[in-house]
């Protein structure tokens, strides 16, 4: 058994049919604590990023910041990041392959060491992922980018990088978010043409601000940039995770539950609040709590995942498996990923009955879902298992936990406060 990661023979046991009840506070964006930590590789000077969720890719970025010289200490969910010796151009590759976030070392690295190399990162298997948004991003500041070996290489010719007009053929949230980090220290003034607008993305650039950075117009979709000679350190909070906040509302809504999720942005998850609104559910909120009550049951409804301030590509698998609950036939077009749909199956052997064509889905509902053995085949994918299975009859078991670990910190802990029946449990005698 050596070599083989204890996760991979756990599993989840959950005994579905129970309506979640309760309130729940939500945690630190996964997508933004990542970037902020990445950011804190710009100063040459401590960085503290607090709010941090407990899951396994903080620890990998967190590794990774140490093989590049950085000295990093973690106490519960707060971080500092010393990057004062940051020495090191190149990401080592099992960092890299470990989460897709690890490319966003280059832009900093670029900016600080004039040389940066990472190999293509790993992530979800969720399509092609190429990197072009981020390369021509680096070459149009003036760096030369080639492949080396197994690893792309950027480097700075004598007079660093140079801001310029940075048109962005899709608007990419961490092609936009290294173009950023790169153009903060570049020489004079560069408009990021096409941004990504994402909150997550919003945040960061809050972040650099606060780093000495200047900035304006972050959080649309053109973003200019006036590099600065030097960043210093910061202390920083990292946002609510909207994806998670969005988990559990879906899986209350799938249940016919009522649960609150505290501490969110509610202006960031239009998308999700106004399908759950058009589902029927019952929505009240305040500024920093929204809850949701699906006692009434659900109806069908049609949705885009595209980019934000759209319906979040993220929430696309949790949405289908509540959706199996809804009287009628719904249809979700995905439009950012091209492999989106590893759930469908999964969903299909619990007894959902959906449709597929290209990257769309019809859902026809509602089902009496049973349950069964499951796999999680991506984060969110394994969000989506999990809430079919709390709305199943009868047990199902979940594998695949390593993809659920990357995106959702406590998460039997926080079900089970919810009122939910599941167990984590090791491998099988
Ligand atoms: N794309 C390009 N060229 C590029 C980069 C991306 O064409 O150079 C395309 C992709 O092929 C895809 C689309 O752009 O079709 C969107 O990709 P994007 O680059 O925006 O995604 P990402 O930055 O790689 C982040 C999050 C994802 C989230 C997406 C979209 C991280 C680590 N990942 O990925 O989060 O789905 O933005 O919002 O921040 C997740 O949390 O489960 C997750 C997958």
């Amino acid at each position: 058994m050596s070599g083989v990661p204890a996760v991979a023979f756990e599993r989840l046991l959950i005994r579905g049919g129970q309506p979640l009840r309760g309130r729940v506070a939500s945690s630190g964006s996964k997508n933004a604590a990542l970037y902020t930590l990445a950011a804190s590789l710009l100063a040459p000077e401590p960085v503290t990023v607090r709010n941090l969720p407990a899951i396994a890719d903080i620890g990998q970025m967190l590794g990774l910041l140490g093989d590049l010289g950085a000295r990093v200490e973690q106490v519960g969910d707060t971080a500092r990041v010393d990057a004062s010796a940051l020495s090191e151009t190149v990401a080592p590759t099992s960092r890299a392959t470990a989460l897709r976030a690890s490319f966003l070392v280059m832009g900093p690295l670029l900016a600080r060491l004039g040389e940066a190399a990472c190999a293509p990162p790993g992530g979800d298997v969720i399509g092609v992922r190429p990197l072009d948004v981020h390369l021509a991003g680096f070459r149009a500041l003036g760096a030369t980018v080639a492949r080396e070996g197994g690893a792309w290489v950027a480097r700075t010719g004598a007079g660093g990088l140079r801001g310029t007009r940075v048109f962005l053929d899709y608007p990419s949230v961490l092609g936009t978010v290294n173009v950023l980090f790169a153009a903060t220290r570049a020489r004079g003034t560069t408009v990021i043409v096409n941004a990504a607008a994402e909150p997550e993305v919003a945040m960061v650039a809050e972040m650099l601000l606060s780093m000495g950075a200047r900035i304006r117009g972050h959080g649309s979709q053109i973003v200019e940039v006036e590099g600065v000679e030097r960043l210093h350190g910061t202390d920083f909070t990292v946002i609510p995770d909207r994806i998670e906040a969005g988990t559990f509302l879906l899986a209350a809504a799938a249940t016919g539950g009522a649960v609150g999720v505290e501490g969110v942005v509610p202006a960031h998850m239009d998308g999700v609040l106004t399908k759950l609104a058009e589902a029927g559910a019952r929505l009240e909120g305040t500024e920093t709590s929204v809850s949701v009550d699906s006692a009434g049951g659900l109806e069908a409804v049609q949705l885009q995942a595209v980019p934000y301030p759209g319906f979040p590509t993220d929430l696309h698998a949790p949405i289908a498996a509540a959706l199996t609950q809804a009287a009628g036939v719904s249809i979700i077009h995905e439009r950012v990923f091209d492999n989106r749909l590893l759930y469908v199956g999964e969903l299909r052997a619990m007894g959902a009955r959906l449709t597929t064509g290209g990257q769309s889905v019809i859902i026809e509902g509602p089902t009496r879902l049973s349950g069964t053995p499951v796999r999680a085949l991506d984060v969110r994918a394994g969000a989506a298992v999990v809430i079919a299975a709390l709305a199943a009859e009868g047990e199902t078991e979940v594998r695949g936990l390593e993809h659920i670990d990357r995106g959702y910190q406590h998460l039997v802990d926080r079900l089970s406060a919810l009122g939910a029946s599941i167990e984590r449990v090791g491998a099988a005698a």
